[in-house]
């Protein structure tokens, strides 16, 4: 059955002369009519606009349950095979048709698609990062009109592309592999890439109309887009300002006047200009305002000031003095550089630096990889949840994301937090792990989307660095996808998108900021390379993704000293609270379906296994299910010492300097930030936005301040003291040597540091051994003893969390057992929704992790050592709690109550 609203839309203002006149087609704005239907009309449901056809089917109970429940994800495929038809009826009025032009304009399309209004085809849609403007005049009528758009099933629009394709040579990969369950040949569609499924993800091929979509009518033009770029003189910064219109291809000058204006007390500037068209229908004009120095603060990224914003607003009028339109954005003033110079050693060239300098500080980037929030991107922006994923970066002392190129161009509002919590942004464009079609179509889509892209996302001051793509040097260069036979046509391709097609465009748009053509990639070496390096890898250039999931990963001595550690990881499963939600009872054990089916990364569960037994000792339980909450427990345990070991290891490289010209590390991103379900994942926060142990341990090791102690392969304890401030400190470190069995440290020494400004320094090297049995370990002194440090300052000035070192593995040693830590009391703070809790112990406890269940929110530390009899922590409640109701819902536990 069809069933026909009609709607009357008044929801347009029109002036008599040259004001745009909008009429929102989203269900919002009018009330509902959006329809979507399958090919043969036996599904005929209501539809969201913006939103999406599994939205929908779920909304109309048609999807029975969630789409993350159990096995979900391969029961609704069938979704994505489908033909899904999206119609409206709606109605226009007189004051509107009579404008000059009329565009009908798809803030996104995912993906393929034909457009129909009134049965008359006006175009097709194939690329969901593009916006399309149909021009529509001569068919848009007064009162009812029909709108359709007719989706291909993006998996066999993705084959058919394919196909097509390979009657030349193929593209690959041929597909995902199997472990992921995942959909064939995303790359021949510019579509979110892990919407076919990745390693930490599911296939939910999507199609929809998920943003939003307006009818405009104007008679002059309409104001599209408005970039910013400050740059910086001797004594003022240089804003300037290009606003772009469009129109009807057939308009030949557009003339008006712009006027630019900052909340602040400057000099607005107004121009009045008659603009000849960049091409048809497109028309540009920049204006240029100059800001005295010290009118403005600049932005700084976390750790370093405050992210100081400014509005700015556009207005654009036409010859009559009528608004044709007008923007308000917020801007922040600061430069940006990627430093690639010499390093030299013994004046003999040893590669290029590669760090980001912001207002002409060196910023040591920490932070982590980004993913689209969800697999479905009409709920891929939901306020809260980006909110809460970013504060939570931020919470962690992070200053950038990486924005990883096989996701989403994220929303506004992504990067309007990342603007006002101070989050560097290294953009990837969306390209991941594939070799890419070249075919013109292609080219010019891809044109198109950067184009947008980048002028959608130039103001923001988050934005650092453009990036072509995510390891696809790597991947041509080490033939994953068996391109080898071929490599001259693959990397001819190569370069024609990334290097001919998407860099000029880069380039011509955005003379502010970086581009590098990959990632990893060896910067401008790889240029000089030729584009794809012999290794992408190289630890003198650029930046480097390293896995290794058979190495020691506990061992600082197994990582590659880099100049900028873009990724790294170790996985986990997420908490049993977040996994509960989507299963049942006896899908939660390491032996079942579900978890086996959860996990993409092939051989996972079985690394994952290998690496805590490889450090801790994992008491033989009765059955798997018993089991399960302690493997996840100390498998959050091993993804967040590994991730610890690593980052401390690439933060103490900022200092080093090898011989061969190693090292002068200046970035450590980790993957991966956040999760797009639940399941394994390499991931420190869950879907749902509760930390895992990796996100506590990511607060502390991403500290302004750091005592940072390891081991060399020689057998040195080596004590560094790291610092990202820009002050020198005067600071007290002790260091305590304990034995497993008491809480007084058998010795204890006390020494004063200047804490040197953004840098790392060595205070201490002894003979590890040596040092332990002076402090009276005895015999096996690896095993009978840990180490303990805490770095302070006399006035408290700096962050600074206490550190560790285990000499010896955990599954050997001696004295070692379960700890009876209490729940002492729990008391409010001082502020709102926060609590004092204090816990006690009667032996050292090690990886304490308290869990508050059902109640939502994040403690000031978790999985921490317990060395002294009674401990305080904070709890940051997100809902409204009692103190007894969150005392009665905390559980704790620690590493001797498994062993
Ligand atoms: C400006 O106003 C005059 C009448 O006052 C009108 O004829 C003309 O079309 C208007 N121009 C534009 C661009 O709106
Ligand atoms: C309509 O198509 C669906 C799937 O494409 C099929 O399962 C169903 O039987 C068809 N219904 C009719 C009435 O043809
Ligand atoms: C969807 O459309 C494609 C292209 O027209 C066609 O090949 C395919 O059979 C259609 N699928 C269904 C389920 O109708
Ligand atoms: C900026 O200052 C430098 C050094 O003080 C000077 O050489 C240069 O000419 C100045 N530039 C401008 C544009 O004033
Ligand atoms: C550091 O050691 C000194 C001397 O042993 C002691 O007085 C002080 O309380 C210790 N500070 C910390 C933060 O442990
Ligand atoms: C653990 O400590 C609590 C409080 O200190 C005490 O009441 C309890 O008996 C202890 N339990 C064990 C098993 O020692």
């Amino acid at each position: 059955m069809i069933r026909t609203i009609v709607l009357i839309a008044s929801l347009f203002s029109v002036s008599k002369y040259g004001e745009a006149a909008k009429m929102h087609l989203d269900s919002s704005s009018l009330d509902g009519g959006w329809r979507a239907r399958n090919a043969n009309g036996s599904i005929d449901i209501e539809a969201v606009v913006p939103g999406g056809i599994y939205t929908d089917l779920r909304e109309a109970r048609i999807l029975t349950e969630d789409i993350y429940y159990r096995f979900n994800d391969i029961n609704y495929r069938w979704v994505s095979k489908e033909n899904w038809t999206y119609s409206l009826k709606f109605e226009v009025e007189d004051t509107f048709i009579e404008k000059q032009e009329i565009f009908l304009v798809f803030h996104g399309v995912d993906t393929v698609a034909s457009v129909y209004l009134n049965n008359e085809h006006i175009g097709n849609t194939d690329n969901m990062f593009v916006r399309y403007s149909f021009p529509v005049k001569s068919i848009v009528k007064l009162g009812e009109n029909t709108l359709e758009v007719q989706f291909e099933s993006s998996i066999t629009a993705a084959e058919r592309r394919y196909e097509q394709q390979a009657l030349q040579y193929p593209v690959p990969p041929t597909c995902v592999p199997d472990e992921y369950r995942g959909e064939c040949h995303a790359n021949h569609l510019r579509k979110m890439q892990a919407s076919f499924s990745w390693d930490w993800g599911p296939a939910f091929p999507s199609a929809g109309i998920w943003k939003n979509v307006e009818l405009e009518a104007f008679d002059v033009a309409v104001l599209r887009e408005v970039t910013t770029s400050a740059t910086l003189t001797n004594s003022s910064w240089l804003l300037q300002i290009r606003i772009f219109l469009e129109t009807g291809e057939q308009i030949l000058t557009v003339s008006g006047t712009f006027d630019a204006r900052l909340d602040i007390d400057v000099e607005p500037v107004t121009e009045t200009a008659e603009l000849l068209p960049d091409e048809p229908g497109q028309f540009s004009k920049t204006l240029t305002m100059e800001i005295p120095k010290d009118k403005v603060e600049v932005w700084w990224p976390n750790g370093f000031g405050s992210q100081k914003l400014y509005t700015l607003s556009v207005t654009v009028r036409d010859d009559n003095e009528t608004v044709i339109g007008q923007v308000s954005l917020r801007i922040g003033f600061r430069t940006i550089e990627l430093v690639q110079e010499p390093i030299l050693v013994q004046e003999e060239v040893r590669g290029l630096s590669f760090y980001v300098k912001v207002n002409n500080v060196p910023i040591f980037s920490k932070g982590s990889n980004w993913i689209p929030s969800h697999i479905l991107p009409e709920k891929s922006a939901e306020p809260d949840v980006i909110n809460d994923l970013l504060s939570s970066a931020k919470a962690a002392h992070m200053n950038m994301l990486r924005v990883w190129g096989g996701g989403l161009y994220e929303s506004d509002l992504f990067y309007r937090l990342a603007d006002e919590l101070g989050l560097l942004i290294w953009q990837d464009f969306m390209f991941a792990c594939s070799m890419y079609p070249t075919n013109r179509e292609f080219l010019d889509s891809v044109t198109k989307e950067v184009t947008q892209q980048v002028r959608r996302l130039h103001h923001h001051p988050s934005v650092v660095i453009w990036a072509g793509n995510n390891e696809n040097e790597a991947a041509l260069r080490d033939n994953w996808y068996g391109t080898s036979t071929d490599f001259l046509l693959y990397k001819s391709d190569y370069i024609k998108l990334y290097v001919d097609t998407i860099r000029p465009v880069v380039l011509a748009e955005d003379t502010t900021r970086p581009f590098i053509v990959s990632s990893p990639t060896n910067g401008i070496q790889s240029e000089l390379d030729g584009y794809i390096a012999e290794d992408p890898y190289s630890p003198l250039y650029g930046d480097v993704h390293y896995y290794n999931y058979l190495a020691d990963a506990w061992n600082p001595n197994t990582y590659p000293n880099t100049r900028f550690a873009s990724e790294y990881g170790i996985q986990s499963f997420p908490s049993l609270k977040t996994l509960s939600l989507v299963s049942i009872p006896s899908d939660l054990s390491m032996q079942s379906e579900f978890i086996d089916h959860r996990q993409h990364h092939p051989g996972g569960n079985d690394e994952l296994r290998y690496e805590i037994e490889q450090h801790m000792k994992l008491k033989k339980y009765e059955t798997p299910e018993e089991e399960f909450p302690t493997f996840i427990y100390f498998a959050q345990i091993n993804q967040a010492m590994s991730i610890k070991t690593a980052t401390e290891f690439y933060r103490r490289g900022r200092g080093l300097l090898t011989s061969d010209g190693q090292g002068v590390t200046m970035g450590a991103l980790y993957w991966q930030l956040n999760d797009i379900w639940q399941g394994a994942s390499w991931a420190s926060l869950e879907f749902g936005g509760r930390w895992k142990m990796l996100q506590y341990f990511a607060r502390n090791f991403f500290a302004p301040a750091l005592v940072s102690p390891s081991v060399t392969p020689a057998g040195e304890l080596e004590v560094h003291l790291i610092s990202d401030y820009l002050e020198d400190k005067e600071t007290l470190l002790n260091v305590s040597v304990y034995k497993w069995d008491s809480l007084t440290p058998i010795s204890q020494t006390s020494n004063t540091y200047t804490l040197q400004a953004a840098s790392v320094k060595k205070v201490f090297s002894n003979n590890l051994l040596d040092y332990l049995r002076d402090a009276g370990c005895g015999q096996d002194a690896e095993k009978n003893c840990f180490l303990y440090f805490s770095l302070t300052t006399k006035n408290g000035d700096i962050t600074s969390p206490d550190n560790f070192l285990f000499p010896g593995p955990l599954k050997e040693l001696t004295n070692f057992e379960a700890a009876n830590i209490t729940l002492t009391s729990v008391t409010p703070g001082t502020d709102a929704n926060t609590f004092e809790i204090e816990i006690s112990t009667d032996r050292v406890a090690l990886f304490v992790w308290l869990e508050a269940n059902d109640v939502a929110g994040e403690f000031s530390d978790n999985g921490f050592l317990l060395v002294t009899p009674t401990w305080k922590v904070e709890f940051t409640a997100k809902t409204d709690v009692t103190s007894d109701k969150l005392k009665n819902a905390l559980t704790v536990v620690s590493l001797g109550d498994s062993y």
